[in-house]
């Protein structure tokens, strides 16, 4: 089994991931509504853990199985070692599921988004350094003239494992007996291990961007060059802005915020450049992963007008633990990641099986946009609903008032929600099937 074949197994695992972190967020959404909805068997401190877990699950597995499928391309050089790749698959597929069988057992007993038990980690970390190896001895010693996805997704495999580890410094007494530290150390991990997983989805969209134009510059010049430095930055002080209400260093707090400001601006442009050279020379015509980068791009600058408002620190005040986080978290993760990996995967789709696509065009068209206008409402919903919230806490409303009056927006933001479910379903089936299909098929 070669590379193409290991990059496909990730991506199985992270679209199955990401089906089933789906119908959990939609079991979530209806619980704002009706909280007694399967209370005993599957109440939201469940749905919630395994929906997050699953939905970041699927980041992490789609952008590594993009990278195992682009790298060899990338690097004109072969993959390392197919077995180690096997190997990091066998133990992904083995922490999912542990993971998600501890959490319907209801044992929590990690940290917020990293819930699971902590020993679990050690393995996460061991199939990581796998990973890590795989991909350093694949690509060449030299970083002269490299390409910026190649730095990029070196950045984020070595921040993750940072970041990762980082996270679990509240097992150490130093750290769980001050809770100014422990909560800044937290943020700073976790804040920065986003920025460590869009290293490795950005870099995945400059390859295919460059595949998909033919223009080897764009990625060795100045501009792309510039974000990734900023990129950097970003993932290495932004996570300040996630710490307003700790009562820790302001410098901190102001760095961060300054530089929260720029990255998403910046790959905006890049993405805009590049839609406007695609439409200038009139490309090969890769329509559906192009269609994807545009509303990535929309997504893009919906979200950097929403953190920037939230990222004010008197207004962070009031939006801090309302659904208007939530928005901020949901809008990246679906209008820009989901966005940016599904432009991917249509890429790779396109090279294993050109009829298919031709004969889903219309189909994976409207399954595109009924997946952005549904996401608009449940993004706009989230937003209501925390506008609502901040004006009933300032009123001290009583707690029954408010929820009585958040009711309407929760209604559309559950009906929205499963519209969301079932675009991004009419979308994965059969991308799901065609890969399937691939692994099974005997040739490589
Ligand atoms: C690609 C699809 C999706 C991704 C990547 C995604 C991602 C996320 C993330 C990162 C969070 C954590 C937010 C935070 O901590 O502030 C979250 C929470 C949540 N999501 Fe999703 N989500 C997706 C689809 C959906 C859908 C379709 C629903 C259906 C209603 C949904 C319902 C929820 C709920 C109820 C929460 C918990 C919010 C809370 O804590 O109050 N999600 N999601």
């Amino acid at each position: 089994m070669e590379h193409k074949k290991i990059g496909s197994l990730f991506i199985v695992l992270g679209l199955s991931s990401l089906l089933i972190g789906l119908f959990f967020g939609s079991i979530g959404g209806l619980q704002y509504l009706l909280p007694a909805f399967l209370k005993e068997q599957l109440a939201f401190q469940k749905t919630r853990p395994l929906h997050v877990y699953l939905v970041i699950n699927f980041i992490f597995s789609t952008a590594a199985g993009c990278i195992y499928y682009f790298l060899p391309a990338a690097t004109g050089r072969k993959l390392y070692s197919v077995k180690l790749g096997i190997g990091q698959f066998s133990l992904q597929l083995f922490i999912l599921l542990i993971i998600v069988s501890f959490f319907f057992a209801g044992k929590f007993s990690g940290r917020e988004y990293l819930e699971f038990p902590p020993w679990i980690s050690l393995i996460i970390l061991s199939s990581w350094i796998i990973f890590m190896i795989n991909f350093f001895k694949s690509i060449p010693l030299s970083f002269n003239h490299a390409p910026v996805y190649l730095w990029s997704w070196s950045t984020g495999l070595i921040f993750y494992f940072i970041t990762m580890t980082e996270a679990h410094l509240w097992l150490l007494p130093y750290f769980n007996n001050n809770i100014v530290r422990d909560l800044t150390v937290q943020w700073k991990a976790l804040g920065s291990m986003v920025g460590a997983w869009n290293m490795l989805v950005y870099g995945t969209s400059m390859f295919v961007m460059e595949s998909i134009s033919g223009d080897k510059t764009i990625n060795k010049s100045k501009t792309a060059f510039f974000f990734y430095f900023l990129g950097l930055t970003n993932l290495m002080f932004n996570w300040g802005h996630h710490t307003y209400i700790v009562p820790s260093s302001h410098i901190v707090k102001d760095v961060s915020f300054i530089i929260s400001m720029t990255e998403l601006l910046i790959l905006g442009k890049i993405i805009y450049n590049f839609r406007k050279s695609y439409i200038e020379a009139k490309l090969k015509y890769h329509h559906l992963p192009f269609r994807l980068l545009s509303f990535a791009d929309g997504w893009i600058f919906l979200n950097l007008v929403l953190a920037i408002i939230i990222s004010v620190p008197a207004i962070n005040l009031y939006t801090h633990g309302t659904h208007i986080t939530v928005a901020h978290a949901m809008g990246a993760t679906i209008g820009i990641n989901t966005m940016l990996l599904l432009g991917s995967v249509f890429f790779i789709l396109d090279e294993m099986n050109e009829s298919m696509m031709e004969r889903f065009k219309k189909y994976f068209g409207f399954a595109i946009v009924l997946l952005n206008i549904s996401l608009t409402i449940f993004w706009a919903s989230l937003i209501g609903s925390g506008i609502a919230k901040s004006i009933d806490l300032q009123q001290k409303n009583f707690f029954a008032v408010i929820m009585d009056q958040l009711k309407p927006y929760f209604a559309i933001f559950m009906g929205s929600g499963i519209l969301v479910m079932i675009a991004l379903f009419l979308i994965l089936i059969p991308i799901f099937k065609t890969f399937i299909h691939y692994i099974s098929a005997g040739k490589n």
